[in-house]
């Protein structure tokens, strides 16, 4: 699982600790929590989500972690890169199994942006909202990305991959090309942003937290927790997808975290997959 232990000395800071000494920290803010995970945190690899899914931990009762200072292929949602750097994001990816005969887990990527949201609000971030159908937002602006992907392989049942990365500090440049749109924890937070061990952690025991809510209850039992934070609650939206666009009324959410589109014709049901969801008019974040 890892590919490289490169790392040059320009890119990082001297005073980075080792990744073993990072793994020890997140173990210890896990405290109570620290057996239910099993963390790996390495230089560099392809991407956090493709080596978790190429190569998926048999379950265990455990939940894997894997962490990378860099990703040479980052992936994001639709085909998209992922952009991160060096001490300036987090980047992991952990493995959630499944029972036996589990029918594919509805909503599972929305109860994600539910539970960064949460781990990011205790942290003291204000203004969170979550843009469908797991962005998580700062004032508008991008915080979070968030993939689920499904991994049937060597896990000898069902498991999701969660792959998540949060911008800490953009590079200055960054900041300028995007404007408006991304923003960082940096921003979010005052400058005060709390070590990456420390935020590993806390978001690690919120989605452990809100996965066994969502194993006993499904996505209806979390439904709530999603729609007090929708970004577009009731705001015009368009639906684009690969080669067809729909606008409408963003109506929440429904029992499997389908996005209820309230249009001219009647309310459509939209599921994730390849649609992305951009805002109507000057009011919507
Ligand atoms: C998106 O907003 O398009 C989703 C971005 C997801 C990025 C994370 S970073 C950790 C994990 N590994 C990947 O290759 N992608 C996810």
């Amino acid at each position: 699982m890892r590919r490289s232990h490169f790392r040059p000395p320009d890119i990082l800071p001297a005073s980075t600790p080792p990744p073993n000494a990072l793994q020890a920290a997140v173990i210890t803010h896990l405290g109570a929590q620290a057996p239910r995970f099993v963390i790996d945190w390495v230089d560099e690899c392809v991407s956090t989500n493709i080596a978790l899914i190429e190569n998926t931990p048999a379950d265990d009762g455990r939940v894997h972690v894997l962490v990378a200072e860099r990703q040479s292929a980052g992936r994001g949602r639709r085909g998209r890169q992922w952009q991160s750097w060096p001490d300036g994001s987090l980047t992991f990816s952990s493995v959630w199994h499944f029972a036996r005969g589990t029918p594919a887990p509805a909503g599972l990527s929305l109860v994600a942006g539910v539970a960064v949201a949460r781990a990011l609000e205790r942290l003291g971030v204000v203004g969170l909202q979550l843009k469908w159908p797991n962005d998580v937002l700062v004032n508008g602006e991008k915080l979070v990305g968030i993939l689920v992907e499904l991994s049937t392989g060597r896990a000898r049942g069902l498991a999701a991959v969660i792959g998540i990365g949060i911008n800490l500090r953009l590079p200055p440049d960054v900041r300028i090309e995007a404007q408006a749109g991304v923003t960082d924890l940096a921003h979010a937070l005052d400058g005060d942003v709390p070590g990456r061990p420390a935020l590993l952690a806390a978001l690690l025991a919120e989605l452990d937290n809100l996965l066994a809510t969502y194993a006993s209850g499904g996505f209806p039992a979390v439904k709530g927790a999603w729609e007090q934070r929708n970004a577009f609650a009731e705001l015009p939206v368009r639906i684009c997808g690969d080669e067809a666009s729909l606008e409408g009324i963003c109506a929440g959410v429904d029992d499997d975290g389908a996005l209820l589109l309230r249009t001219a014709t009647g309310t459509q049901r939209i599921l994730a997959g390849d649609v992305s969801l951009r805002p109507l008019g000057g009011d919507a974040p």
